[in-house]
C-alpha cells in the first residue's frame, strides 16, 4: 500500500490518527453545458462543466434522495451516487482559437477517467461531523469572481503548478508552498500540469437542504479554517465533513510559449470565461446511500480504502455514463468557448 507517501504528500495532516480521510477518484460522466444546481432545466446552461458521480445527473435533479434515483456511479465507493462538477479549462492559442485541456487521474488513482478527486475529511481534532442529508446541495465559489477575495480568504481555491512530470513539487497542503502554489492561475508554464483545489464550506444551518444562492445555508468557519479547527458561526452551528475537490489539468501539450498569446499572459481560461482562476467553483449534490458517509466519517477510513464502504474497480466505475443533453462540440479547436465565453 502507498499510504505513507499519501500521508506525506497528498494528505498533509498533522494528526491523521484522529481523522477519517476519504480520498477517491470519480471518472467523467459528462462534459457539457448543463447545471442542475444554478440553472436547473436550462439546456444549454451558460458554461461548460465536467460532471462525475451518479447517473441520476440531468438538467433537473429532483430534490429527493438522489441515491434512490441513480443506478451506478463513476466513483470508487459504489454507495456514493452523488454528483460533483466544476468548470472546464480551455487553452487560448495565439491565433485566438480555444482547445479544451484534458484531465488526468490524480496521484495513486490511476484508472480514473479524468474527472475529479473527491475528499471527505473529519476534523483533525477528533471532533464529530454530521454527514449531509438526502436532498442536500451546495455551491462553492463564484463563477463571476475575477479578483482576489471571495473564497480565496479560506484558502478554498488554490492552484498547484507541478514543476516536473509525475506531480513534481507535490508537497504539503494546497496553498502552503509559494514556490508551486497560487490562488490564481499560474503565470508560467507548468511542466507537470496544473492542479486545482476547491474546498467547500464546512458549517451548516442544520435545516436547509439548499438556499436561493446555493450558499447561504452553509458557511466557512467563523475564524481560522476547518483544518485549524476554526469554530462554526452561531448561525451555522453544525459541523459538516470537509468536502474538497482536486482536478488535474494536463496542460503539458500547451507549454510551448510560442503558442501563448503575444502579450505574454498565461493562456488558460475557465469555461465561464475566467482567465484569472478566481472564478473557479464547484457544485455538489449529495447522494450517498443511507448512513454510509456518516459511518465512514466515524470510522478510520483512509484514502480509497474503507472497510465500512463498498468499493468498485475503475473498470466498473468507468462504465457509468449519462446520455448527453446537448450536442455542441466542446472538444475541437473552437473559435469561442461554448456559450460564447471569452477570457
Ligand atoms: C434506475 O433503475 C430504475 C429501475 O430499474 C429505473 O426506473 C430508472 O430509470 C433507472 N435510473 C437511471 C438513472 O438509469
Ligand atoms: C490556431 O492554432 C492552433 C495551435 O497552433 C492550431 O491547431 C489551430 O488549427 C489554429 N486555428 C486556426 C483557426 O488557425
Amino acid at each position: 500500500m502507498l499510504l505513507t507517501p499519501i500521508i506525506a504528500t497528498a494528505l498533509w495532516a498533522k494528526r491523521l490518527d484522529a481523522a477519517a480521510v476519504l480520498r477517491f477518484g470519480c471518472s467523467q460522466i459528462a462534459i457539457e453545458r448543463v447545471d442542475p444546481l444554478v440553472n436547473p432545466g436550462v439546456v444549454p446552461s451558460p458554461h461548460v462543466h465536467q460532471i462525475v458521480g451518479g447517473n441520476a445527473f440531468a438538467a433537473t435533479i429532483p430534490s429527493t434522495d438522489v441515491s434512490q434515483l441513480a443506478n451506478c456511479t463513476s466513483c470508487t465507493f459504489s454507495e456514493d451516487l452523488s454528483n460533483y462538477w466544476t468548470a472546464n479549462m480551455y487553452f487560448r492559442a495565439r491565433n485566438g482559437s480555444y482547445k479544451r485541456v484534458p484531465q488526468i487521474p490524480n496521484r495513486y488513482l490511476d484508472g480514473a477517467k479524468g474527472g475529479i478527486t473527491v475528499y471527505y475529511t473529519s476534523p483533525y481534532d477528533g471532533g464529530k461531523v454530521t454527514a449531509f442529508k438526502p436532498g442536500f446541495r451546495m455551491l462553492a465559489g463564484d463563477a463571476a469572481q475575477r479578483t482576489k477575495g471571495g473564497i480565496t480568504k479560506w484558502n478554498a481555491i488554490c492552484f498547484r503548478c507541478y514543476n516536473a512530470k509525475n506531480f513534481g513539487g507535490d508537497t504539503g497542503a494546497p496553498c502552503s508552498d509559494s514556490k508551486v502554489d497560487s490562488v490564481e492561475l499560474p503565470n508560467k508554464p507548468c511542466p507537470g500540469g496544473i492542479r486545482t483545489t476547491i474546498r467547500f464550506p464546512t458549517c451548516w444551518d442544520g435545516k436547509s437542504l439548499d438556499s436561493p444562492d446555493h450558499q447561504s445555508h452553509v458557511s466557512y468557519p467563523a475564524s481560522g479554517t476547518f483544518e485549524s479547527s476554526g469554530p462554526c458561526p452561531s448561525t451555522h452551528p453544525v459541523r459538516l465533513p470537509q468536502l474538497m475537490y482536486e482536478v488535474i489539468w494536463d496542460t503539458t501539450a500547451f507549454n510551448d510559449k510560442s503558442l501563448w498569446p503575444a502579450d505574454g499572459k498565461q493562456p488558460f481560461v475557465f469555461s465561464q470565461g475566467d482567465d484569472t482562476g478566481y472564478g473557479q467553483h464547484g457544485d455538489y449534490i449529495f447522494g450517498w446511500k443511507g448512513d454510509a458517509l456518516q459511518k465512514a466519517m466515524e470510522g478510520s477510513c483512509f484514502g480509497a480504502t474503507c472497510n465500512t464502504l463498498k468499493s468498485q474497480s475503475y473498470t466498473e466505475a468507468n462504465k457509468c455514463t449519462v446520455k448527453r443533453e446537448t450536442d455542441e462540440d466542446v472538444d475541437g479547436w473552437l473559435q469561442k468557448i461554448p456559450g460564447g465565453m471569452s477570457g
